[in-house]
């Protein structure tokens, strides 16, 4: 009989450097019925990432690249996703920024969750920067990925309050905990 679980769904692969909970939640709703993706490969910069330990637990297909030459990895990476009929990237607290030739040759969607509001805080340390601003607010984005770093279309964003007490640590925990409902719903969102 034919296997039915991941027919039709869209074929994607998720990319990480670390510890890999957006992989893992990703995963877990690409599981359930409604979900309209199938994690498929899990690529990842770093031997060390925690992460990959997903791979192994959900018996997916990883493979690490230590990017020694940005150029050629990328084209072996191209392949690899061709020949999986891969067609949606989500990028996972994946710390490589993708070159404008890659994004350009990819035959799908590239798209990635930024631990702030964006445009505020672009790149790294963005919970440091926003509590030392004094913002009032902090939160994550979900954005189409294009040549210029993290500033592609919003797909979704949640706001989150910041308090007096909060730190990066702190702040980067309850920014965590809304990534992973955003994530989900930003792909009901490109696949509806
Ligand atoms: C997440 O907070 C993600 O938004 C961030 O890295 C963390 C990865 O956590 N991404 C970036 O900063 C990208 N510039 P995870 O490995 O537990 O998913």
């Amino acid at each position: 009989m034919e296997k039915l679980t991941g027919l039709k769904k869209i074929k994607t692969a998720v990319f990480i450097s670390g510890t890999g909970s957006n992989l893992k939640n990703l995963i877990k709703f690409s599981i359930i019925k409604k979900s309209p993706i199938s994690v498929d490969l899990i690529i990842s910069d770093n031997h060390q990432a925690k992460g990959l330990n997903f791979a192994t637990q959900f018996k997916i297909k990883k493979r690490i690249f230590g990017y020694k030459s940005v150029k050629i990895t990328e084209k072996i990476i191209l392949k690899l996703l061709e020949k999986k009929k891969i067609k949606l990237i989500c990028l996972a607290g994946f710390m490589k920024i993708l070159s404008k030739d890659f994004i350009k040759k990819f035959n799908g969607k590239i798209i990635n969750i930024h631990p702030s509001l964006l445009p505020k805080y672009k790149g790294l340390n963005t919970h440091a920067r926003a509590i030392d601003n004094k913002d009032k607010f902090a939160g994550c984005t979900v954005h189409y990925v294009t040549a210029k770093l993290d500033s592609g279309k919003i797909i979704l964003q949640k706001k989150i309050k910041i308090t007096a007490r909060d730190t990066p640590i702190s702040l980067a925990k309850k920014v965590l905990k809304q990534e992973h409902k955003l994530y989900p719903a930003a792909i009901m969102t490109v696949y509806n």
